[in-house]
């Protein structure tokens, strides 16, 4: 199939595009469009037959269940049942936004969109594209991040045709996403209310709405050995080709054992990467320096982590060595992706 790639301006939307994308969705045909977290592999969620050629495209296991997007907060009701008060609260605080919630599914959601479970994940995006793409098809969206399985998400729609030109019918390409890593998911359909992904809604912003909030021990656990929650969350995600560790612990120590990698690796002729913040980028003796941002902007450092990511892989580097970056608000959604792409490899150095 020839995948039509539109461009398509965020803030001078053309109705000429969106109407022919969300013919496509109608009529159960894959669509690729950009929200403010990633880009999402769109489908009509309430149809199996055409969430079923998400899996297909992606090369996506079936257990993995999609998320539903809705263009009005009302929409919640069309695909959830006993909606908690809470769900209200948080859709108040937080939508159009990056929060997913999980709660009870309606049975019309079909089973190929939530992976068999009898939850469903929900959320409203906050990007003018996928708003008016939703309203458009008068359909529910369902969408995973537009990357081939196992690949980075997609922050910028060439990296969608990387993945998946010729596999779907069409790619609304509306320039680099803005936040650059996936919703925060929280789970409330429990007793109390559980993140099962971190993401830039922090733990802190939903216990200010909520009261109690609690994080889902199988993702926080630094061996990577947990049983997380959300199934998506158990695969080896975003993982680059090449060997990724990260290297934590005082920055002089960490930028000392990193030289000391790179020289040892570049000795055996293995090529070497280098992923570093802004500030201590230029005190590296390797053969590729990747500058992820400022410690300073951590909302920069999330926006290009996983196009630095994929960056590896274009470079044919056998070896990358990663500051860790636990920054204040986001450190731990950045961290929880990084150490997926790692496969919790962490070398820990004492200042
Ligand atoms: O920011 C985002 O959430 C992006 C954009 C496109 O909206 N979407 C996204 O979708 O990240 P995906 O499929 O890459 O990740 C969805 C995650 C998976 O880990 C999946 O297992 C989990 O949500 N999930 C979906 N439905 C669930 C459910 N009913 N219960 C638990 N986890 C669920
Ligand atoms: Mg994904």
């Amino acid at each position: 199939m020839e995948t039509k790639v539109i461009r398509i301006d965020p803030q001078r939307i053309d109705d000429n595009v969106i109407g022919d994308a969300a013919r496509l969705i109608a009529a159960g045909e894959l669509v690729a469009f950009p929200t403010e977290t990633v880009y999402g592999l769109g489908a009509d969620a309430l149809r199996a037959e055409a969430a079923a050629k998400i899996y297909a495209a992606k090369g996506r296991p079936s257990d993995n269940p999609l998320i539903v997007h809705i263009a009005e907060p009302e929409d919640l009701a069309r695909v959830a049942v006993d909606v908690p008060p809470q769900a209200k609260a948080l859709a108040d605080a937080f939508w159009p936004g990056p929060l997913t919630m999980i709660l009870n599914k309606k049975p019309e959601v079909p089973d190929a969109t939530t992976g068999g479970l009898d939850t469903v994940a929900v959320r409203m995006p906050d990007h003018p594209v996928a708003l008016a793409l939703i309203k458009k098809s008068g359909c529910l969206i369902a969408a995973p991040s537009a990357n081939a399985s196992g690949r980075p998400s997609p922050t910028e729609a060439a990296h969608v045709q990387q993945d998946l030109s010729g596999r779907i019918a069409m790619i609304l390409d509306g320039g680099a996403v803005g936040i650059g890593i996936e919703s925060t998911i929280v789970d409330l359909t429990g007793e109390v209310p559980m993140i099962l992904r971190p993401g830039c809604i922090t733990e802190d912003m939903l216990a200010e709405v909520l009261g109690a909030v609690a994080t889902d021990p199988g993702i926080l656990s630094d061996s990577g050995g947990g049983r997380p929650k959300a199934p998506g969350m158990k695969y080896r995600h975003y993982a680059p080709k090449a060997r990724l560790s990260i290297v934590e612990g005082p920055a002089g120590a960490v930028l000392a054992k990193i030289n000391e990698l790179a020289d040892e690796a570049r000795s055996a002729g293995r090529r070497v990467a280098v992923i570093a913040a802004d500030e201590t980028a230029e005190a590296y003796r390797a053969e590729v320096v990747l500058r992820i941002g400022s410690r300073s902007d951590e909302a920069g450092i999330a926006q290009r982590l996983y196009r630095i990511l994929r960056e590896c892989d274009e470079l044919q580097v056998s070896e990358i060595y990663s500051e860790s970056f636990q920054t204040p608000q986001l450190g731990t959604a950045i961290m929880n992706r990084l150490l997926k792409a790692a496969g919790h490899t962490v070398i820990r150095v004492k200042g």
